[in-house]
């Protein structure tokens, strides 16, 4: 008697969910059973993501788990946590997508696809507001930020954007958002491998010689060496930048907005790279103390918008919001912080609070945690920009760093 199939009677779903997930690579057969009718259920806490992704780890483990769910009506909130992984990630199978899909409006990427280009690109150049656009760009649910950075900071997943509105037309930047497979940026060709084990690998070449190709995994978001022995084959796939992404907006204007955005970035303007040292990467965390916490958990990433200010929103957390950037400091010396506004601030560096943050600091070598305690009541809607700059006649030498 198979004891697996008792499973179905298993109450906790995340308990089903992890069995189900050990069988797909132990025996497909009876995760088949199993998975339309957990799929069908309310997830509760319980990773659906994971579950799916067991099948796509798997070969043609997509054309499996599509033909199981033909007549299966997934749970919305399965749905929706699966469509929100693909927009961050770009991961899931082109067949499974729809699938998951958890939009119900009508689709405004549609919409904008059937407009006339040459008449939308004008729109997005004579109505687009850039301000707006940036907002927008930084919004967790249209996920651009997960993928890619701006000048010194954010993932490296896509290209860095900092730079493409200057070699790039509107209508491009129309169609990397509409249709990401249109045209792959250089680089950025995503390939799909099949190992002999049955085994897939996705991602984008970053070497390879007669023995073995080195890819940047995507899932697993570091290099992988392939044995070109091991290979069973190998196929280019769609841009890993997901399509549909622009459905997550509110309005055909938000998406002129969002277009205009790119098509100034790095311009002379505002939208220019600024190369002055802003900190730009910082770590925010809400905590009602008097000294900045000190568990990394409570600590979680932020980064400044192209003019170096990290916005109210990203601070709007709590009544007393700690933010904290890095500095390493080559050659000692005295920095004066410019900062855009000194009310309702404290600050600690590697935490020794400074009486004063208007006077020049000594720094000494090494990387420097520089630590703002914000009064959220006190400084109203004002965002926090701070620019390091060497005291006059100081040889001091220093890089804020950038990153993820
Ligand atoms: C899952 C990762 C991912 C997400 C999310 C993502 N992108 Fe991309 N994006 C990429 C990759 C990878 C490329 C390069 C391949 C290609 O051109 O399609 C790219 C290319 C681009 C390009 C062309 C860049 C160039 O140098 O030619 C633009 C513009 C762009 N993305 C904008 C956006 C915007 C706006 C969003 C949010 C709505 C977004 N991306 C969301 C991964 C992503």
């Amino acid at each position: 008697m198979n004891a697996l199939k008792s499973l179905a009677s298993v109450s906790d779903i995340a308990t089903r969910y992890h069995a189900i997930s050990g069988l797909v690579v132990a025996d497909l057969e009876e995760a088949k059973i199993l998975v339309g009718e957990a799929l069908a259920q309310d997830p509760l806490d319980a990773d659906s993501v994971a579950l799916v992704s067991e099948f796509t780890r798997i070969r043609r483990g997509d054309a499996v788990l599509a033909g199981l769910l033909e007549d299966v009506s997934i749970h919305p909130e399965v749905k929706r946590n699966v469509s929100s992984y693909h927009r961050q990630t770009g991961q899931l199978p082109e067949r499974l997508v729809k699938l998951f899909s958890d939009s119900h409006q009508d689709s405004l990427s549609v919409a904008l696809l059937s407009e006339d280009k040459t008449a939308l690109a004008h729109d997005v150049d004579e109505l687009g507001d850039a301000a707006r656009g940036e907002e927008i760009f930084r919004r967790e649910s249209l996920a651009c930020t997960s993928c890619h950075g701006i000048g010194s900071v954010g993932p490296t997943i896509g290209p860095n954007l900092v730079a493409v509105g200057t070699a790039a037309s509107t209508s491009y930047m129309i169609e990397s958002i509409l249709e990401p497979n249109a045209s792959i940026a250089e680089h950025y060709e995503n390939m799909l491998f099949t190992m002999t084990d049955d085994s897939m690998h996705m991602g984008v070449i970053a070497y390879q010689d007669d023995s073995e190709v080195i890819i940047q995994d995507s899932a697993l978001g570091k290099e992988v060496k392939l044995p070109v022995g091991k290979i069973r084959s190998k196929q280019s796939v769609p841009s890993l930048m997901p399509a549909g992404l622009a459905d997550q907006l509110k309005s055909r204007d938000e998406f002129l907005d969002l277009a205009k955005f790119l098509s100034v970035l790095g311009d002379p303007g505002p939208f220019q790279n600024d190369e002055r040292p802003f900190i730009r990467k910082w770590r925010v965390a809400a905590a009602e103390g008097a000294e900045p916490p000190r568990e990394d958990s409570l600590w979680k990433p932020a980064y400044s918008k192209v003019n170096g200010e990290l916005p109210f929103g990203d601070l709007d957390l709590g009544k007393r919001v700690f933010a904290k950037g890095f500095v390493e400091v080559q050659t000692p010396g005295p920095v004066v912080l410019d900062i855009n506004h000194r009310d309702g601030l404290e600050l600690w560096i590697d935490g020794e609070a400074v009486s004063d943050p208007s006077k020049p600091i000594d720094l000494s070598k090494g990387r420097k945690e520089v630590t703002f305690a914000l009064d959220m009541a006190e400084r109203e809607e004002l965002g926090l920009k701070v620019l390091l700059s060497p005291d006059r006649d100081s040889s001091v030498k220093f890089k804020v760093e950038g990153g993820i």
